[in-house]
């Protein structure tokens, strides 16, 4: 008996253990797209911008990409052009967001 409770224990600790893994290497597209109604007025609600040449269009762009940008926004290190706008906006975000937001963007298609 106790040794079947210790493996249970330990079986639910690594699926606790592999599942916050897993949350923080790839973000969940159904949060991103309940935290992307934020950014929808200017880059549309699913990336495609309504205004490219004002603001870029998200749908389609790479994880790494979308990561890097709303990283560096949010750290003020990238700069020139509306960075500052955009540096408004990502200061808000934690990591889990920005992986979020990553994750929905990537996967939708650039019209
Ligand atoms: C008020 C308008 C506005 C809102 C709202 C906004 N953005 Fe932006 N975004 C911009 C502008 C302007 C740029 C271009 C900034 C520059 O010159 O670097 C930009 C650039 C970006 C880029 C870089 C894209 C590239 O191809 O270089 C990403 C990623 C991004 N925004 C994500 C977001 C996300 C995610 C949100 C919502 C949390 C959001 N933005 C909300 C205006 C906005």
């Amino acid at each position: 008996m106790r040794r079947t409770g210790f493996g249970h224990l330990a079986g639910l600790l690594l699926l606790i253990g592999f599942s916050s893994f897993a949350a923080q290497a790839t973000g969940d597209s159904a949060a991103g797209l309940q935290k992307a109604a934020v950014c929808s007025a200017c880059h549309g609600a699913d990336g495609n911008s309504p205004v490219p040449t004002m603001y870029p269009t998200l749908a389609g762009q790479s994880v790494t990409e979308l990561t890097q940008a709303l990283i560096d926004y949010r750290a003020g290190s990238r700069q020139g052009g509306m960075a500052a706008m955009m540096t408004a906006m990502a200061e808000g975000l934690s990591d889990t967001d920005i992986a979020d937001l990553a994750a929905f963007f990537s996967q939708q298609q650039r019209n």
